[in-house]
């Protein structure tokens, strides 16, 4: 069985990107061969500052080596550095997506919202490079966050149509593997979203990297709702509904445990208890995650190792594909 997941270096890891999909990277390495890499391809829709990005590309690999990752059982690689492979099958890609889904992406619709020219064309194609990242490691499965099931609904259709277009089984179909507790993880301070890089308030996103004072500060002004009872109702009751989920992972006991814990002993008891729990969570990472990133040699060193079985396997895939569609081959 193939693993595969892939993370932008955009700026700083919050707590929905642990929560949501890096702490499934770490766990899913066991189940059988794990690909992960740095999203940089994607990155550049938004044109980055190049001196950032190429910061970013570091860190954000020190990040989910920090958060459990293996080099030496999962492949960890940088996109763009097997850029020929994966700008290859997504142009293959391209030619079999059309328009009409393309245009119903609402991550599309989001990041151009107000936008005069409409973004990038890379932006609007972006989900198709998704679609190539993932087939051309022959992925069975693949960790992300609820925001990318549209996404990956798309790779899933892409594949298929490919398969029925150019011969069946040439391409894995892949499935998302979204986690019922924690595959949203919510804005602090705005339930009603999730927790993200651009878009969320600077009050209501946890970074991984916080200082414990500052997670426990963010929790404590957790905006919850007027009742008083601590009960997991995400309806009714979306900010309870997170900090439950949350203080789940960070601790490992049932909600319904924590439910009878803090159910009546008030909202300020429970904030504090729930941001204390993170704090404790989040402290090996941050370490790790500070000893990892002072250290470029080793990272690069890792990087490397990853891209060449990242080739490796993308060259096969894209090779039998190619083959199928009656483009010459070189
Ligand atoms: P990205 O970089 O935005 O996010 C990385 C991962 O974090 C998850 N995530 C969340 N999960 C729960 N709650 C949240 N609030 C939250 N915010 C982010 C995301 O779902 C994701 O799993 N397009 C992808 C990168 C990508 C990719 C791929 C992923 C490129 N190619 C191939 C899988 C397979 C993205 O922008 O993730």
């Amino acid at each position: 069985m193939r693993i595969l997941s892939g993370i932008q270096p955009t700026g700083d890891k919050h707590l929905g990107n642990l929560i949501g999909a890096l702490r499934h990277y770490a766990t899913n390495q066991h189940l059988g061969e794990a690909f992960y890499f740095i999203a940089d391809l994607h990155a550049l829709t938004l044109l980055p500052d190049p001196t950032e990005l190429r910061r970013a590309t570091l860190s954000t690999s020190a990040m989910v080596l920090a958060a459990g990752v293996d080099p030496e059982r999962a492949t960890l690689f940088v996109q763009s550095h097997v850029a020929p492979e994966h700008a290859q099958m997504a142009w293959v890609l391209q030619c079999v997506a059309n328009m009409g889904e393309l245009n119903r992406m609402t991550q599309f619709k989001d990041k151009t919202e107000g936008k005069k020219d409409g973004g990038s064309v890379g932006l609007f194609t972006y989900p198709v490079l998704q679609a190539a990242d993932i087939v051309l490691y022959d992925a069975d499965h693949v960790p992300v966050g609820h925001d990318q099931k549209q996404h990956l609904e798309l790779s899933r259709n892409l594949a298929q149509r490919f398969n029925n277009r150019y011969g069946a089984d040439t391409l894995v179909v892949p499935k998302p593997l979204i986690a019922e507790v924690g595959g949203r993880v919510r804005d602090l301070q705005d339930p009603a979203k999730k927790m993200s890089t651009s878009t969320g308030s600077e009050k209501g996103t946890v970074w991984i990297t916080d200082e414990p004072a500052a997670v426990l500060k963010k929790f404590r002004s957790a905006v919850t709702d007027t009742g008083n009872e601590v009960r997991y109702d995400p309806e009714a009751k979306p900010g309870i509904a997170n900090l439950l989920e949350l203080m789940h992972v960070a601790t490992g006991t049932e909600i319904s445990d924590l439910e009878a814990e803090f159910g009546s002993g008030g909202y300020g008891h429970f904030k504090t208890a729930a941001g204390e729990a993170m704090v404790a969570y989040l402290e090996p990472i941050r370490e790790r995650y500070l000893e990892l990133v002072g250290d470029e040699a080793e990272l690069e060193r890792i990087l490397k190792q990853g891209a060449a079985r990242a080739r490796e396997v993308a060259g096969a895939t894209l090779e039998r594909a190619i083959a199928k569609t009656g483009l010459l081959l070189g």
